[in-house]
């Protein structure tokens, strides 16, 4: 028994020296200066380049727990791109996470919350065309299609307010419908146009036609004031980069026109309907090229999932969500073993190459080599570092609910011991602050530390706490 594991332990040791998992060289090598450099494959080193022309297609998808290192790779690999091809890129930025790195490269950012787009703006397509466009959104966002009597009103209202108008606004609609006595269809969109909540109702300060050549540009939704309004505004958004890629020549040139990149915005990349899904199955011949983003997997729409040219897989810690990717794209045992060792900024990469030859399409890369990063803090705990950028650990501490001065104590916690603190520590820390220890755990879940290092850091806070009640004794006895 044991001399058969042994051999059959060495045999596939071997195999691997012989056969080592990864695609063959030519596929993964490029000229420096005509693709985009990720790192090195694991076993045989290999440097890989992403080579749009080696690809079924240009579009990308990452998956990864929180602070996994999906948006540094999409920042790095935003850099090289526009370095190498001079690439256009928008980025739909749902919590604000992009806006200091785009002004740093020199890009445009451009706050949401402080601009107005028109939603019955033609932006040079036909009345019907933009009717159903319109419609298409509401129906995703509204859930209109259970309200199909008012859904007809809507519509027909925007048929004759266009009739009636040259510049039509949300605002003239709602007062159409209420004129004529659709008081349910007026409530419907009436919250578009409230005072604080009216992006889409007044005209537009916005060219996203332009915007499309403008380089790096984020488009910070954060400040948009519900999720619904972020939601729109995304769709919106996608509908006109989609009209304006129709319109593009479709060239030879080599390279990518521009990139959209969706990061967590699992919302709009959840529907069949959206132009997400336009994006995907029309892209690759416009030269323009999706990267969606998200900590679940299964958030995804699966022709995005089935469709991508290349799939980055980051530390993933749920069953559920790694079983999904694996029987999505399908690979060995064994590197689905590997991925559960993942650290930060490793990956596995799935890509489909155009040349149907090679028979291995997902292997694991060392580590994605990106910029380095500026401000890192790293909480210790049992046998695994979790690192995480300052500015993203704060951002989780707002959302938590920690206030200002709470936040300070705990930037000087790390700021005093070298930017590292260890798990328990940060536990007991929380606890002060008086939070739960569910709360805390879901907390340091979202951090990915996983369950094994969960127990170990809560045992080692329950033994200070008994050890600490030993020492109150003695010292109660002497009083
Ligand atoms: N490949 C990498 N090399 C070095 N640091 C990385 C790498 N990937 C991520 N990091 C760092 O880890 C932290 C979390 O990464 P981030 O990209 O924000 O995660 P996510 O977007 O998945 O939540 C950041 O501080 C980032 O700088
Ligand atoms: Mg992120």
């Amino acid at each position: 028994m044991k001399l058969s594991y042994l051999l059959s332990k060495e045999l596939s040791r071997r195999m691997i020296l012989v056969h080592p998992p990864e695609p063959r060289k030519d596929l993964l090598l490029a000229p420096p200066d005509d693709a985009i450099y990720l790192g090195r494959t694991r076993y045989l080193g290999t440097p890989v380049f992403w080579d749009p022309t080696k690809l079924i297609n240009p579009h990308i998808a990452i998956v990864g727990i929180t602070g996994s290192g999906k948006s540094y790779l999409v920042k790095s690999f935003l850099t090289r791109a526009s370095m190498i091809w001079n690439t256009n890129a928008i980025i739909l930025d749902w919590v604000g996470e992009y806006v200091k790195w785009v002004e740093q490269a020199g890009g445009t950012v451009i706050k949401l919350g402080k601009e107005k787009l028109n939603l019955l703006d033609l932006a040079g397509v036909e009345k019907t065309e933009r009717i159903k466009q319109i419609i298409s959104a509401l129906d995703i966002l509204l859930n209109l299609k259970q309200y199909l009597n008012e859904r007809d009103e809507i519509e027909e209202a925007l048929e004759e307010i266009y009739e009636k108008m040259k510049k039509p606004t949300l605002v003239d609609v709602v007062k159409h419908l209420e004129t004529k006595k659709h008081k349910k269809a007026a409530r419907l969109i009436k919250k578009f146009t409230i005072e604080g909540s009216d992006f889409f109702a007044g005209k537009s300060t916005l060219n996203i036609r332009e915007l499309t050549k403008t380089g790096l540009v984020c488009l910070d939704l954060h400040e948009l004031p519900t999720e619904e309004i972020r939601s729109l505004a995304g769709l919106t958004i996608l509908q006109y980069i989609k009209e304006t890629m129709r319109k593009t020549k479709v060239g030879e040139e080599k390279g990518i026109k521009l990139f959209v990149v969706l990061d967590e915005a699992w919302k709009i990349a959840q529907d069949e309907t959206s132009d997400v899904i336009t994006i995907v199955r029309e892209g690759r011949k416009y030269n323009f090229a999706l990267i969606v983003a998200t900590q679940n997997p299964t958030d995804m729409h699966k022709t995005i999932f089935s469709n991508v040219g290349t799939m980055f897989i980051l530390r993933l810690v749920l069953r559920e969500f790694r079983d999904y990717v694996k029987n999505s794209i399908g690979y060995s045992e064994f590197i689905d073993q590997e991925m559960g060792k993942f650290g930060v900024g490793d990956a596995a990469i799935n890509m489909i190459f155009a040349e149907r030859q090679s028979r291995i399409t997902t292997f694991l890369l060392n580590k994605i080599d990106g910029e380095e990063p500026l401000f890192q803090f790293k909480i210790k705990g049992g046998d695994m570092d979790v690192e995480i950028e300052r500015e993203q650990f704060i951002k989780m501490l707002y959302e938590i609910g920690l206030n200002e001065g709470q936040i300070n104590t705990l930037k000087l916690e790390f700021e005093k011991n070298d930017g590292i603190v260890e798990g328990e520590r940060l536990v007991s820390i929380l606890e002060k602050f008086g939070y739960s220890k569910p709360s805390i755990i879901s907390f340091l879940r979202q951090l990915g530390i996983d369950e094994k290092n969960l127990i170990h850091i809560f045992s080692l806070v329950r033994m200070r706490k008994a050890s600490k009640g030993v020492v109150n004794i003695v010292l109660d006895k002497k009083v």
